[in-house]
């Protein structure tokens, strides 16, 4: 069963350069999985939470390439936050985990990208029903 363990920081090459730095990622490769969608969050209000939910099926990998914030995953049993605030690094979140995203910092900016096209069957957005299919094995 997956567990908080399988939530990953996975840092990316840094080519670092008088004239700015970059870094990048390629799917299969620093991402572990086929790219099928990419999002971003933005312009997020002070004290405000998003993405309290979890997937059945999609992977996703978080980077914050601006500011700073909080990815909390938790397996139904336990819970880690990871700080993301550095565009050369991110996490890997497998399906099965519940995951939310707090204290964003002013002007950051979340680039998300997950395994499948947006499903909205494929999230679970209640915590309840998330601790069932933990709790019985089916997630
Ligand atoms: P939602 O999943 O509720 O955001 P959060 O990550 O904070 O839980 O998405 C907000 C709205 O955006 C919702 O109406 C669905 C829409 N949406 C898409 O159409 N495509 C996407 O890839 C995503 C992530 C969201």
């Amino acid at each position: 069963m997956i567990s908080i363990q399988d939530a990953t920081i996975i840092e990316l090459p840094k080519i670092l350069d008088a004239r700015g730095n970059l870094s990048f990622a390629e799917q299969n490769n620093q991402i572990p999985f086929e790219i099928k969608r990419t999002y971003w969050i933005y312009d997020v209000p002070g004290g405000e939470a998003r993405g309290g939910h979890a997937y059945r099926k999609n992977e996703e990998f978080i980077i914050a390439l601006s500011g700073a914030f909080d990815v909390i995953v938790d397996d139904g049993t336990n819970k880690k936050t990871f700080t993301l605030s550095r565009s050369y690094y991110g996490l890997y979140v497998p399906a099965g985990l519940w995951r939310e995203m707090v204290n964003f910092s002013t002007n950051s900016l979340a680039l998300e990208f997950g395994s499948m096209p947006y499903a909205p069957a494929d999230y679970i957005r209640e915590y309840d029903e998330f601790i069932k299919l933990k709790h019985n094995g089916s997630l």
